[in-house]
Order: structure tokens, then sequence, then C-alpha cells
């Protein structure tokens, strides 16, 4: 399970059970607090008090000497993280956070060495704390204590009148209210005393989205019903650990007082632990050891490189309700497309792309090629229709199989070639696996450590033809911004690529996707986000604005000015961190047994400088990790191969703020848009002047010229600090050049 669902669970727990009755705690007897939580469990009262759910929380012991070798080894997986170096000092014109994850563990470390943790609680917030201060969406850490999730009932809401005025905070219920046209509302002016729009961005600050007005996003409930058709669980509502206080007193406009409390609710399903040490053994105590010793192998199937963060459900989704009747979806609702008979809407399509998750557990093996025939087929529809314009809402959407982003992008732009280019940190902790690949004798054994990706012998550079002469060449390592980093590698082989399993419409390995000519001009595209776009999706868009596609952004804080489309990590590759310790196992294995067969890959001095960087598998921890991720790919533009993506500006052309028709009509939102860009109307609460394409597409009836060739991918270019958003583009641009 990933971090990000295990806090989501505890959130629907909450919301599930949101209108039962919540048990008063009795301050009179004071009872072991964990034994009232089992106690009401047992009398099916999933909900209690914030109170007794924090003490609870308190009295779990804490154990220095375990959480000091917790801390050490969890460092070693840290270590994998791309992003160490760059976030202590963040170049100009980033929004990043400046963070000392190292020198933040290491304060972690003193502070539980002395024993000034007050429980395993107290400490797990403190981690907690660290790690999501990067606001990295593939940096996770989900410890073992938060055994209790906190929430309220209420969520809400920022609308504007016309979507260009400024928006004000409402709950969620008055929000409706408004969109039927009863005025009596008023709007949320203080959240416990203070601003709401600050105490709501203040609360935001350790969400995992990069951008500031993702985050805003995040907090509210704009858009309430997810373009998978399931409701949005508001991070207002929501809380993994506490927030710090018991209650939200909410002060409207008119004066009138509302308090509204935190409630809590057991994450971990039957509570029964009824005392602090009883809950230690059942969440944070070791697992006892799997036995499944026998032939390690390395997970990663086939040679598709995935960006998931997130489990989809298994079952066939119902078409989202309050949406149009769909004219094609996948059975996820991963892809749906739609008609609109609104007026604003008539010339155009509109898909919806909730997630890029078209593969991984709970998912058929041909999703990933049966959303790219869906997405095909409503795009055929939709240009057969006279549909002479397409909205694509990737709103919320959390990335996924990036081989599905790229199945988009070429059923938009077919056969052009597909840029990538990316670096690992080059450390004792990563160099230990691809060394131990690159000396490894046995066929199956190598095959594994392809298989996942630490071949270098297999590895390409972005030009998709030339690989790596010497390992050292790849390794490095390579000063960047002080990261010590391999050098640029292509994320994906496309020589690999399976047409059937993963159809992608360049080098003939479209498949089903044989589209020759792009069914659309890039100015008669949008593409439509709330900031709320990771990994795959940011993948997936930054290779569309190249060719002069342009990107609305709803929402955000509300304050005057641009707003970036992608708020989410754009970094290239996740690593969970059960990943990693199954790739620690497998690799101090093979180093074991070719020393155990008189024929070692290493000498005895090679091992010594390793042995201190190879971590516990997760197993083997002191205290439970159950799961836990690292951004593991730094992802680099051709003309700037310094500057990770993750920390280059992107407005977006235009930016709309939600209004009240909006939250409750899909097509009011869309409306909103197709008339900002192609009504004439304004609409756009900030607009970047249209700037030429930098790629031109040349759009159907001429059949597709051949453009001059290109300049060899990965060539440096020197730029000012002041280029680097543009020079983004333009470098996308160039990578995208048409062969
Ligand atoms: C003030 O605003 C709140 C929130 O919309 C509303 O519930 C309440 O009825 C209003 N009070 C008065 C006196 O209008
Ligand atoms: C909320 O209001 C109550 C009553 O005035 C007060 O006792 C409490 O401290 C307030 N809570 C916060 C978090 O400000
Ligand atoms: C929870 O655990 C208790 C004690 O083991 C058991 O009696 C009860 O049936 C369980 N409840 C559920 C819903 O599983
Ligand atoms: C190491 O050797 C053991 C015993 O022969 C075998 O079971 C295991 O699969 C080997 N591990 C690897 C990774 O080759
Ligand atoms: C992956 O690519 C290799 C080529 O190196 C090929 O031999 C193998 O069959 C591919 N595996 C899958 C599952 O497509
Ligand atoms: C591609 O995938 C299909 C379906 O999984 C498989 O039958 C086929 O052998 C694969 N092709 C290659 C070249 O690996
Ligand atoms: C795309 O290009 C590849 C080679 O570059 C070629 O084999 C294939 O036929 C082309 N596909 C289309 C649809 O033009
Ligand atoms: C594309 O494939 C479809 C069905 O898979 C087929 O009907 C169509 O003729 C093909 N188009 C081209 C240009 O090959």
């Amino acid at each position: 399970m990933s971090p990000r669902i295990s806090r989501l669970s505890a959130v629907a727990a909450l919301a599930a059970v949101a209108s039962a009755a919540t048990a008063s705690v009795s301050t009179s007897k004071p009872a072991e607090p964990c034994a009232q939580i089992a106690k009401l469990a047992a009398g099916g009262t999933p909900i209690f008090s914030s109170q007794l759910g924090l003490a609870c929380l308190e009295s779990i012991p804490f154990k220095s000497d375990l959480a000091v070798s917790f801390i050490d080894e969890y460092s070693k997986y840290l270590q994998w993280q791309s992003t160490i170096e760059i976030l202590r000092n963040p170049p100009p014109g980033s929004l990043s956070a400046t963070v000392d994850l190292v020198g933040g563990l290491s304060t972690i470390r003193s502070r539980a060495a002395a024993n000034l943790y007050k429980s395993q609680y107290d400490f797990d917030r403190d981690l907690s704390q660290l790690i999501s201060s990067a606001n990295d969406g593939h940096l996770a850490i989900s410890p073992c204590s938060f055994a209790i999730g906190f929430g309220i009932t209420t969520s809400l809401v920022s609308l504007s009148t016309d979507g260009v005025a400024m928006p004000r905070l409402y709950t969620l219920n008055d929000g409706r209210l408004l969109a039927r046209g009863n005025n009596h509302v008023s709007p949320v002016a203080l959240i416990n005393g203070v601003g709401a729009e600050a105490y709501v961005e203040q609360l935001s600050s350790f969400q995992g989205l990069q951008d500031p007005d993702a985050r805003y996003n995040l907090m509210l409930s704009n858009v309430p019903i997810g373009l998978a058709g399931s409701e949005t669980n508001s991070g207002f509502a929501n809380y993994g650990a506490f927030p710090g206080v018991h209650e939200f007193n909410l002060t409207y406009a008119n004066g009138t007082l509302e308090s509204i409390p935190l409630i809590a609710a057991s994450t971990i399903g039957n509570f029964t632990s009824t005392t602090g040490d009883e809950l230690w053994d059942a969440v944070c105590a070791p697992l006892p050891a799997t036995t499944d010793s026998s032939s390690k192998k390395l997970k990663r199937g086939g040679n598709t490189t995935k960006v998931s963060k997130r489990q989809a459900d298994a079952k066939e989704l119902p078409a989202p309700s309050g949406y149009p009747k769909p004219v094609v979806k996948d059975p996820f609702n991963v892809m749906v497309g739609y008609f609109s008979e609104e007026t604003s809407l008539k010339d155009v399509a509109i898909m919806t792309v909730s997630s890029f998750e078209t593969s991984g557990e709970g998912i058929p093996d041909d999703e990933t090629r049966n959303f790219a025939i869906q997405a095909q087929s409503f795009v055929n529809k939709a240009v057969a229709a006279g549909k002479s314009k397409i909205i694509v809402d990737v709103t919320n959407n959390p990335g996924g199989t990036v081989d599905s982003g790229f199945a988009l992008l070429s059923i938009f732009f077919p056969n052009m070639t597909i840029f990538s280019a990316t670096r690992i940190r080059s450390v004792p902790e990563t160099q230990f696996i691809f060394d131990t690949a690159s000396r490894s004798k046995d066929p199956e054994t190598i095959e594994n450590f392809r298989g996942a990706g630490f071949l270098i012998s297999n590895l390409v550079q972005p030009d998709q033809k030339t690989g790596f002469d010497s390992d050292s060449d790849f390794l490095g390592p390579f000063d960047v911004l002080d990261v010590p980093s391999t050098a640029i590698s292509a994320e994906n082989n496309f020589l690999f690529g399976n047409a059937t399993d993963a159809p992608i419409n360049i080098f003939g390995k479209g498949g089903v996707l044989n589209g020759t000519e792009p069914p659309y001009n890039p100015e008669d595209i949008i593409i439509l986000t709330d900031g709320q776009c990771s990994s795959t999706c940011t993948i997936f868009i930054n290779h569309m604005i190249p060719y002069g596609v342009r990107v609305v952004a709803n929402g955000g804080r509300p304050q005057a000015g641009p707003m970036q489309g992608i708020g989410g990590v754009k970094g290239a590759q996740v690593q969970e961190l059960s990943t990693l310790s199954s790739i620690y196992e497998f690799t101090t294995q093979v180093v074991q047994n070719a020393t155990d067969a008189k024929k070692p890959l290493f000498t005895s001095k090679e091992l010594d400088a390793f042995k201190d960087h190879i971590p516990l598998t997760l197993d083997q921890f002191p205290i439970r990790l159950t799961s836990g991720s690292v951004n593991y790919r730094n992802a680099f533009a051709p003309f700037d191969d310094q500057t990770p993506t993750h920390f280059i500006y992107q407005p977006a052309d235009c930016r709309i703020f939600y209004t009240p028709a909006s939250l409750i009509s899909p097509e009011a939102k869309w409306g909103n848009v197709a008339d900002a860009i192609w009504g004439g109307k304004g609409g756009c609460a900030f607009f970047v002047p249209a700037r030429p394409p930098l790629l031109f597409a040349e759009p159907s009836s001429t059949s597709s010229s051949k453009p001059a060739s290109t300049t060899a991918a990965g060539k440096k270019k020197t730029q000012s600090s002041a280029h680097k958003a543009v020079g983004l583009l333009l470098a996308m641009a160039e990578g995208l050049k048409p062969q």
C-alpha cells in the first residue's frame, strides 16, 4: 500500500461514517485511552474524539535505541532521493521549499538518542513532517504509529462569481446553495481567528505537491466528484497526523460563529489494543520474516517503466454521476470522452483523464492497451462528429504508467520522437546495485537486473541510439547542482517497446494506434488542470506544450498573477522502499553466492567500501516500516541538463477560478474554459499572451513533410537563469522534432 493511500483510507473511513454519532470522551475516569477506543470499536462506534485519539497515540512508548537504528537504516534508503542537495538550496525562480533532509534526519536521530521523544507518535510526527516538507509526491513515508487518522465533516470550496473575480472560501454546502441561486450564505472569513485563506494555505504546506496553488486546491472540494466518478476527499477534511488543534472555529463574514470539532478514527481496521504498549506491538513491532527466500525475482514487469503512486480499484466503474453521458469510456474511467449540448461546447469534445494508472495490482493486463484504444476511438469519433476543438481535462491526475502518457501524446501527435532525459543519484547505495549487475555472469541474474533497469550496458542516451562505453561513463559521479549524479540516460528504450501490450505511435510501435496525421491543430487543444498533476501527468503535458497546445489552470490561491498548470512532482520515476528492499536482498544474495562459488564479484576491499551503505531489508527493520518511497529519477530537458524539471517554473497560459455553477456542473467548468480561450470573451483571471508554437506540427490535409534533421539530443547550451522556463519549452521542442 502506498503511503498516500494509507492516509486516504483513514480519511475514507472517516467519511464513510461521518454522520454517525461521535462518542464523547469520559474525562472523569482515567481509563487507558486506547482501551476506551477498543471498547468503542467493539461496540460498533468507529469514530471518537480527537482528544481520545491523540491520548491513545501519545501513550505508545518510545524506544530510543530502536528509533536510532531505524533512522540509520532509513537514511540509506533516503540516499536514493534524487533531489537531496538541490532541496537545500533550490534554484531561483523555483517555488520549492528549502529543506535539509539529511540534516533534519540527523537532528531527529540526536533527539532520539537523547530520548527526547515522549512517544513513538511524537517521533513519527517529526519524521513525517520532515519528509513531507519537501512537497515531493514521490518522497513519502508512512510511519507505523499513524494508526488513528483525524478529520472533520465539513469541506471548503473556493468560489469566484465569474471565474475572474477574486474567490472566497465557502463551506461545500453553502457553495452548493450558491450554485442553486440562494444568496443568503456568507463566506468563511476566519478560521481559528486567522484569515481563512492564509489558514488553509498554511495547513496545506506539508502536502505532496510542489506548487502552492496546487496544494491550496488539494485542501478544497472545488471538484466534488472526481473525473473517475468517486467523491474526492478534500485535504481540509482529512489529516493523517494530528493537525495541532482539536477544532476549527469558523467565523463567517456575516459574523456567525461555528465550531467544528476534529474527530478521529482507526486506520488499521479492527482496533483491539488496550494500551500504548499493545498498540506498539500491533503496528510498530517488526513483522515475522516471510519465508520466500527461494529464487528472488526483481519487481518491474516487462520493459515498461512505471511512475505509479496509486492502486486502482479492480472493479469496473459506472460512468461518473453528474457528468454528461459518455461517448466512450474505459472500464475504470481512466479515460472518459464526452460531447456536450451547452452552447459554449457545441464544437468541443471533452476527454477526461483521471490518472494514467493502467497497470499494476488489481488492473487487468490489457488495460494499458485498452486505454490507448479507447482514447484513440474517442478522438476519432470527435473528429467524425465535427468537433473542431478538444479539452483534455487532467484535473487531479496523480500519474501512472508512463507508456500511457506517451500513448496519449502519440494519438495527438503521431510518430514524433519522444525525448526523455533522466539522472539518478550516483552514491555507494545506488552504485552497489549497478556495479553488481555489471559484474554478474549468470544470464538469469543479468536478465533480472536488466528488467529492473540496472544493467548499464542496456541503457540508452536520449537520442535512443547511443549507449555507454563503460560503467564509469554512466556512473560518474558527475556534479549536477551539487548532486553526485549519473550521466543522462533516456527513461525508456523505445526499441524494447511492445506494440501489443503498450502501443505508442512512434518508431512503428503504434500497433492499434495507426494514425498518421495529428487529428487536431495544436491551438484547438486545451489541457485543463488544477495544478494537481504529478509524474506521468507532468510528462504528458510537457510533451504536448511544445507543439503549441495551451494549458489552462483552475483555482489556486486567491491572488492575482499566474499559476502553474503542473504542480505535482515532475520526477521521472518513483521507487517504493519495498522495491528497493527486494533489490538489496537480491543483490546481496548474488554477491554472496558468487563468493561462495569462489568467483567473487568484488574484492574484499571493494566490499568493505560498500558495507556501511547497504541497508537492512524492510522486514529486518527494528521498527516496522510498511511503506515509503523516493523520487528515483530527475527529469531534464535537452538544453538544460543541470536543472531538473522539478525546479523549473512553468506558468499556465490562462488561469480561471472556480465558480458556483462549476461546483455542480462539469459542463459549466469546461464552458468557462472554452469561452475564455476560444470565445473571445476574456475570462482568464490571468492570461499569458499566445506564443508561437515551438514545434510546428503540420495539421491534417497535406501529407507530413519531413523537416530538417534534429540537433543531437543532450547537447549542452549554457543559459542565464532568467531563461530557464523558456529553456524548458525550447528544449522539449527540440527533443520532439519529428524525424
Ligand atoms: C451567516 O452565514 C452562514 C454561512 O453561510 C449561514 O449559515 C448563516 O445562516 C448566516 N447567518 C445569518 C444571520 O444570516
Ligand atoms: C475555538 O473557540 C473556543 C470557544 O471560544 C475556544 O475555547 C477554543 O480555544 C477555540 N479553538 C481554537 C483552536 O482556536
Ligand atoms: C474485532 O476484534 C474483536 C476481538 O478480537 C472481535 O471480537 C470482533 O468480532 C472483531 N470485529 C470485527 C468487525 O472484525
Ligand atoms: C543464491 O543461492 C541460493 C542457494 O543456491 C539460491 O537458492 C538463490 O536463488 C541464489 N540467489 C540468487 C539471487 O541467485
Ligand atoms: C524486453 O526486452 C528484451 C530485449 O532486451 C526482450 O528480449 C524481452 O522479450 C522483452 N520482455 C518483455 C516482457 O517484453
Ligand atoms: C508483446 O506482448 C504480447 C502480449 O503480452 C506478447 O504475446 C508478445 O510476444 C510480445 N511481443 C514481444 C516482441 O515481446
Ligand atoms: C512511424 O515511423 C516508423 C519508423 O520511424 C515507421 O516504421 C512507421 O511505419 C511509422 N508509422 C506511421 C504510422 O507513419
Ligand atoms: C488503423 O487500424 C484500424 C483498425 O485497427 C483500421 O480499420 C484502419 O484501416 C487502420 N488505418 C490505417 C491508416 O492503417
